[in-house]
């Protein structure tokens, strides 16, 4: 059988349309929202030709296949790569890319490093710091939100928590760029992202030693973890790894995003900042509208049947958590940002044994920032034209120049 993008040559399931797409198209990638529309509209499930995969993107399919671990592993990779037939192209994830029951000791390590009263914990720092760079923005007037905000917070106070005893910005940025391209196809994302390999891998990996990791934070809990026979020295390291891999590139991701839809939708701020109890549920929102990671692969690990489909073992199925996240049948009028809807069961964090271990801290960072512009601005403007940035597994601002106004 013939191997596509490092998986097997699939045929079409019974009953499936053939859609000839590339998800990864950039203007796709940019602005999926039509493609997000088309793919519900197909079916449950399309045959997509240039890469021998099958896509879904409607909430009740990709929900069941993105959960069910037993028939639809990670362990073979949750990109278009499946390791059974490939090496990964770096030592794989023992959290994200294994499965039960090697996960669930992993799992509960990473857990109990991101506890609820773990990252509570940080509250106070993190308001603090939010604080001072909402002040120093609105000293400044017009800024670049990528860089400037949504960039400079997550990695001021990230490493801090992990307890990282030297910080890089830039690499810690480089390197979830590179994490989340190479889930995609050999396209130019993905070998540009490969390319910056020599300068930021290095590093990445020796920050994760016992050696460079101060003795509080999130690193001293998951060695506490070695220490105590839980887990070897190795998978200590590696699980510094996939905080350094998995926190970063999200955060920065969810905080621009929430940025840009409080400019984009100003009545939308004005009710928060007149309600601020509406901010979790705001920034819920802001996950189910812009689906931060817009699609993770899973793979078929035996014959199977969703809603009538016949899967084929080894098939690569694209779950398309930003489709599922406007699923019509699933939300009242899901085009539109409404800081007032309870969007329960979106899938922006994934969802069953894999569900994000670090939305605590995810959360914590987002209110910080959010609690500091809702008592210091009273306005948020474009100064210039919003872009996004192609990724091949993460939906991003490359570019955000916004105003912050005070009455
Ligand atoms: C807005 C921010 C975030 C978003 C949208 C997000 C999204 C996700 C999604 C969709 C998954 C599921 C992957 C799958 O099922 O294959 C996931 C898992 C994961 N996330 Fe997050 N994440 C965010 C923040 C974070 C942060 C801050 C950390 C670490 C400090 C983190 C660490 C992880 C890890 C380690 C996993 C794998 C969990 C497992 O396999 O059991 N994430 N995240």
């Amino acid at each position: 059988m013939k191997i596509i993008e490092g998986h097997h040559e699939i045929d079409v399931p019974d009953g499936v349309p053939v859609w000839d797409v590339d998800p990864y198209d950039v203007n796709i990638l940019q602005d999926p929202s039509d493609y997000y529309a088309e793919l519900r509209s197909k079916g449950p499930f399309v045959f997509i030709p240039k890469y021998s995969i099958l896509a879904c993107g409607r909430h009740k399919e990709t929900k069941e296949v993105f959960s069910d671990w037993e028939r639809f592993v990670s362990s073979r990779g949750v990109g278009l790569q499946d390791f059974e037939l490939e090496e990964p192209w770096r030592p794989r994830s023992i959290i994200l890319e294994v499965d039960p029951p090697d996960h669930a000791i992993t799992r509960r390590v990473l857990a109990r490093a991101l506890s609820p009263k773990a990252t509570a914990d940080l509250k106070e720092d993190f308001q603090i710091e939010a604080d001072k760079l909402i002040d120093e923005l609105l000293e400044k007037g017009s800024f670049e939100a990528v860089v400037e905000l949504a960039e400079e917070f997550p990695t001021t106070v990230f490493p801090k928590a992990v307890g990282l005893k030297e910080n890089n910005s830039r690499a810690l940025v480089d390197y979830g760029a590179m994490v989340f391209n190479a889930l995609g196809p050999d396209n130019e994302l993905r070998r540009n992202a490969m390319a910056m390999g020599p300068t930021t891998v290095p590093w990445i990996v020796e920050q994760c030693s016992r050696k460079n990791l101060k003795d509080k934070g999130f690193g001293a809990t998951i060695f506490a973890a070695a220490d105590a026979g839980e887990i070897n020295e190795e998978q200590a390291e590696k699980l510094v790894r996939s905080l350094l891999s998995a926190g970063v590139d999200t955060t920065v991701t969810g905080i621009g995003s929430a940025l840009w839809c409080l400019a984009s939708f100003p009545e939308q701020f004005k009710r928060l900042k007149e309600d601020p109890s509406l901010m979790r549920p705001a920034f819920e929102e802001v996950l189910r509208f812009t689906s931060p990671v817009h699609s993770f692969c899973r793979t078929a690990n035996g014959d199977t049947e969703v809603s009538g489909v016949k899967i084929a073992e080894g098939s690569k199925i694209l779950c398309v958590l930003g489709a599922a996240n406007a699923d019509e049948t699933q939300w009242s009028d899901p085009n539109k940002f409404d800081i007032g809807r309870r969007p329960t069961g979106h899938l922006a964090m994934g969802t069953g044994i894999h569900g994000c271990v670090g939305q605590n801290l995810a959360r914590a960072e987002v209110a910080a920032v959010l609690t500091s512009i809702l008592n210091k601005v009273d306005k948020i403007e474009f100064t210039g034209e919003a872009v996004w940035r192609p990724n091949n597994a993460i939906h991003a601002l490359d570019k955000l120049p916004l105003i912050f106004k005070t009455a």
